[in-house]
């Protein structure tokens, strides 16, 4: 039989705790991770095996959790090694560890090493691991996994991915973006290219605009040291919601293959239309929110953005001159992330309206996250009336058609793709640099500006008036998009 060791770098953190622990857990009693498979968690302060199996129990399972045999067999394959894994000495320790337990298991001896360490530490870390011949394929596969943030602007990103090619090959690199783990952002693919009748639509000439909304209520929680240096740009923007971009705006790729997919993500990205220096004001919309310089770690006088709205333009032959409306903020009335996508209005109105009513065009919301599902919203006659019409919404809920239960975490299927080599919902190197590349001018120019142009919103309210304004000047609105269904009267 063959071995597979999941290396977790930097153990002890958050993300272990309550992310990487639950997801392969769950896999676990799905049995879907690979025959043969220990982890291990390293780090400075990572509490001896043991204390770990029983805290990551709390974590996976909750503190009142009754006897669970299959955790038991799940916990028997994890144990930890205390050390710096910027230190050659300690990582020389966990090559003999890993060897040891390999060497009981026989067969090929796979490693997936898992940055989830401060990213500072990436590049030391990741050149320690090629000088010990860590990373070297002879015994089995070495696959890296790194977790975000991928660099801080275009220069790091960039030296980072340097630092990555000098020891590993890009087929080794699995870069996160916790949002291609999401079901609904991996079946937006599905629905446009496993679908006859909505890709040709899908188009400047039928579709009038393109909205795509990640709301947060939260605020910066216990992270407002590293808010305040990162922003909303960079938290959001630079990532998740590039990626939901790309995979709304993408072509059809040729197949279902990491690379052909990862190439048309990419040419998305690279033909977003730069915004100019001159009209980063009229473009962009940033503003934070009230109390934001309050918070524990955040510079009194910071101008660090907790939200933002962008008008971007994708100069391709399928989205010419259709705008994509991109926000993201904190502190906003709900826990929403959606995309609307905002059909045409009827070239020809043939229906006797009453003064001041107009046909709603049609709208198809696909509503990413809580209530996974989609919307579709076109007009029907209202009976009994003689040409009266109201708007109707067709819905499909995954909790309704799949049980609600049926969505897994993101990391869950990232954590076993990276263990089965499929690096399609990974952020190749060209991409992630792409992405600073439309993010860097944009930070800059705000950065310059200071606190010109940024503004505040109340906590729970839908960011700044400027956003509303951005697509009040295009002559349209933001939907709320996936929240109305959920509360709304149809809900
Ligand atoms: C993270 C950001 O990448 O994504 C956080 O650093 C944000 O600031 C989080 O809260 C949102 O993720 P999700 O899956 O809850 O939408």
């Amino acid at each position: 039989m063959d071995s597979t060791t999941l290396v977790i770098f930097g153990a002890s953190g958050d993300l272990t705790r309550r992310k990487l622990i639950p997801a392969l857990y769950n896999a676990a009693r799905k049995d879907r991770l690979p025959a043969g498979f220990r982890l291990l968690g390293m780090s400075r302060s990572v509490l001896p095996t043991p204390e770990f199996r029983a805290d990551m129990r709390q974590a996976a399972l909750g503190p009142e959790a009754p006897p669970d045999a299959e955790w038991e067999t799940f916990a028997q394959t994890v144990e930890t090694l205390r050390g710096d894994p910027t230190s050659a000495d300690d990582l020389g320790q966990l090559d003999r560890r890993l060897s040891e337990l390999e060497r009981a298991v026989g067969g090929s001896a796979n490693r997936l090493f898992y940055l989830a360490t401060p990213p500072h530490v990436y590049p030391e870390v990741i050149a320690r691991l090629g000088t010990l011949g860590m990373t070297d394929q002879a015994n089995g596969w070495r696959r890296l996994v790194i977790e975000k943030p991928f660099g801080s602007d275009l220069p790091t990103a960039q030296a980072l991915n340097q630092s990555i090619h000098q020891v590993l090959d890009e087929s080794q690199v699995y870069r996160i973006d916790h949002y291609l783990g999401k079901e609904t952002v991996q079946n937006v693919l599905v629905f446009r290219f496993a679908n006859s009748i909505f890709e040709p639509l899908w188009n400047r000439r039928y579709i009038d605009h393109v909205q795509i909304t990640v709301a947060e209520t939260v605020g910066v929680e216990h992270r407002g040291d590293f808010y305040d240096r990162v922003g909303v740009l960079r938290d959001m923007f630079q990532n998740h919601l590039m990626q939901v971009l790309s995979m709304v705006a993408m072509e059809p790729p040729s197949s279902f293959d990491a690379n052909a997919l990862r190439d048309e993500r990419s040419k998305v990205l690279r033909a977003v239309r730069p915004i100019a220096a001159q009209a980063m004001l009229t473009e962009t919309v940033r503003a934070q929110y009230q109390g934001y310089l309050q918070e524990t770690g955040v510079a009194p006088d910071s101008t660090t953005p907790t939200y933002a709205a962008l008008r971007l333009y994708i100069d391709n032959w399928r989205w010419q001159g259709v705008p994509f409306y991109l926000r993201s903020g904190k502190a906003l009335p709900a826990k929403t992330t959606g995309v609307l996508i905002q059909f045409k209005s009827v070239p020809h109105v043939m229906f006797p309206l009453p003064p001041g009513r107009s046909i709603r065009p049609n709208a198809l919301e696909i509503c990413l996250q809580p209530d996974e599902g989609m919307h579709l919203v076109f007009e029907v006659k209202v009976p009994d009336t003689m040409s009266e019409m109201r708007s109707v919404d067709m819905d499909f809920h995954y909790a309704e058609a799949f049980g609600p239960d049926a969505i897994p975490d993101a990391y869950e299927r990232l954590l076993l793709d990276a263990l089965a080599g499929d690096a399609s919902l990974f952020t190749r190197a060209d991409t992630i640099e792409l992405a600073w590349q439309l993010v860097d001018p944009i930070q800059r120019a705000w950065e310059s500006a200071g606190g010109l142009g940024l503004t505040t919103y109340p906590q729970g309210a839908w960011g700044p008036t400027a956003a509303d304004d951005l697509l009040a000047s295009d002559g349209r609105s933001w939907s709320s998009s996936c929240m109305e269904h959920r509360h709304g009267p149809s809900a």
